[in-house]
C-alpha cells in the first residue's frame, strides 16, 4: 500500500533518496528525512508495538515524543521513540510485545 504524495498541482514535491533498513527482517525502503515510524506508515505498516498489560495494538499517535505508542526495538536497543527516530541505511527496526528488551 503506497501513502506518499508523489505529485501535487501546487506544491513541488523534492526527490529524496531511498533508504534501505529491516523492519522484522524484511527489507524495508524508507525516503531520506523519514523518522522511522513514518516510512513504516508510508509502506502500509501501522502497528508498531503492543501495550504493556492488555497487548493491544499502539501506533503513531502523538508524533511529537511525548507518550510511548511508538516503543520498537531499534538497533537491540529498546523502547525508542521511532516519531522522532530518523531513518539511517541498514538499520534493524523490531516490534515490542509490551516491555522492551535487550536482545
Ligand atoms: S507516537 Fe507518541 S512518542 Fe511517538
Amino acid at each position: 500500500m503506497k501513502q506518499r504524495i508523489e505529485n501535487h498541482p501546487i506544491l513541488d514535491i523534492p526527490l529524496r533518496r531511498k533508504i534501505k533498513f529491516y523492519y522484522n527482517d524484511k527489507v524495508i525502503f524508507g525516503l531520506e528525512g523519514d523518522t522511522i515510524a513514518s516510512a513504516l506508515h508510508a509502506s502500509g505498516i501501522t502497528q508498531l508495538s503492543k501495550s504493556i498489560k492488555l497487548h493491544r495494538p499502539r501506533g503513531f499517535y502523538c508524533a511529537i515524543g511525548n507518550c510511548s505508542s511508538c516503543f520498537m526495538r531499534v538497533d537491540g536497543k529498546p523502547n525508542v521513540k521511532t516519531c522522532v527516530e530518523r531513518l539511517r541505511e541498514d538499520m534493524v527496526v523490531e516490534s515490542q510485545d509490551g516491555r522492551g528488551s535487550i536482545k
